[in-house]
């Protein structure tokens, strides 16, 4: 394998990854899905097996010791999300399942008892289904307006469009992807936070596939609420994250009602826990969540600074390669500065389905689809693209076997 030159040494880190060194049809795994979802290394894993096997108990409930060392253990891993993020406290942390029900919390919670008739709610055509779809059923349930930011045919997001969307009614929430998931863009979020605090309004801010990849900072940001999903950091499925500002948080009533979010419960009526507990309602993901802590210690001794710059340097050689492929066009935006490690494309000739089994049939993994994005291909004009998609753990051998695999496609299909 040929090593790639960046700070981050990709080859010797794969030797963390117990799955990479699967063979299918003889060949080692070639996994360019991590934007669907990250593997995870050996470090993750025996966190799990050590908590599962040592201190596993049910949180905040228990006084003996296993239950002690398992409410530190999973309370240790909010700090670490606070230091991730930047976020001003730990309080601010609460812990979901995944990024999308993150974002659902904001859409009941501060969505249907902020927004009404004459709000508007934003979103943008990029959205991954998960920051769309809960804020139109928002709207379809406040009697607010769904506005929404068109792209451009670059793939990027059509700024002139605000103005127009400023004057349909008041603007309370802007919930828009930092990095998109099937077009690669990367947004330009401290503009549209300066644009929507503007209008009096928040943003909201899906960090699902900016927060593995690169340093995000939810104040440099100007977020109000950022959500994240633990599975695609090369943490367990099951965890992820929502930050919000504490006023926010403070004033939001209970997504979830139940056990653990409560203080007191009599039959006349209940009080809530403080923050963050109010938003954890009944028992957490726990040992997921201690698996999360231990995939971001893992992310943060790699540093975010070189897996973006690792991915960057990937993604150039994979634009580069992919351009030898007679009758294909990359999605989204030409400059590289502009995207992330995220390459949509289309292949004259041949349906992306087609393309994912034959490289798949090599052990060539890439996702096709809509992406859970189908305005996007509505857009582009397309069903369903193929996509590759790197971490930290991609090498430019996996790359050229896409591109081997490209070709084998062209042949099967005589184009
Ligand atoms: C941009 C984006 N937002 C949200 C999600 C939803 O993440 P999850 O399924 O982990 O909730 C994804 C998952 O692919 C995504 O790519």
């Amino acid at each position: 394998m040929t090593p790639v030159r960046t700070p981050l040494d990709a080859v010797r880190l794969r030797a963390d990854f117990p799955i990479l060194a699967r063979e299918i049809a003889g060949r080692p795994l070639a996994y360019l899905d991590s934007a669907n979802t990250a593997q995870k290394p050996r470090q993750v894993l025996d966190a799990m097996t050590r908590f599962y096997e040592a201190s596993y108990a049910n949180v905040h409930r228990a006084v003996y010791q296993i239950g002690v060392e398992a409410t530190e253990a999973f309370e240790a891993v909010r700090p670490k999300v606070q230091a991730l993020l930047n976020a001003p406290s730990e309080r601010e942390i609460i812990f979901t399942r995944n990024a999308t029900e993150a974002i659902n919390l904001v859409a009941y919670s501060y969505g249907r008892t902020n927004l009404g008739p004459g709000d508007v709610v934003v979103a943008t055509e990029m959205e991954h289904h998960s920051n769309l779809v809960p804020w139109q059923a928002l709207a379809a349930a406040t009697g607010a307006e769904i506005r929404y930011i068109h792209l451009d045919a670059n793939g990027e997001l059509d700024l002139g469009e605000l103005a127009e969307i400023a004057r349909a009614g008041q603007v309370k929430l802007l919930a828009v992807v930092d990095q998109s998931n099937s077009l690669g863009t990367v947004n330009p979020i401290r503009e549209l936070a300066d644009w929507v605090h503007g209008q009096g309004g928040v943003l909201l801010v899906d960090g699902a596939q900016s927060v593995p990849h690169r340093p995000v900072d939810v104040q440099a940001l100007g977020a109000d609420f950022l959500a994240f999903s633990g599975h695609k950091l090369c943490g367990p499925s099951g965890a992820g994250g929502l930050w919000g500002r504490r006023e926010l948080l403070e004033a939001m009533p209970p997504f979830l009602t139940g056990g653990e979010m409560i203080r007191s419960v009599r039959l006349t009526g209940t009080t809530y826990n403080e923050l963050p507990w109010k938003f954890e309602a009944g028992t957490p993901a726990i040992a997921e969540v201690v698996g999360m802590g231990a995939a971001i210690d893992y992310l943060s001794a790699i540093g975010l600074d070189e897996i973006h710059t690792h991915e960057a340097a990937i993604s150039a050689y994979a634009l580069d390669r992919l351009g030898e492929v007679p009758g294909l066009t990359v999605h989204g935006p030409t400059d590289p500065s502009r995207r992330g490690g995220v390459i949509s494309f289309s292949l004259d000739g041949a349906h992306p389905h087609d393309i994912a089994e034959i490289l798949g049939a090599d052990g060539v993994c890439v996702r096709a689809g809509h992406h859970c994005t189908q305005p996007v291909m509505a857009h582009l004009g397309v069903v369903a693209t193929t996509r590759a998609s790197f971490y930290l753990y991609t090498v430019r051998d996996d790359v050229d076997r896409l591109i081997d695999g490209l070709h084998r496609v062209r042949s099967i299909f005589r184009l």
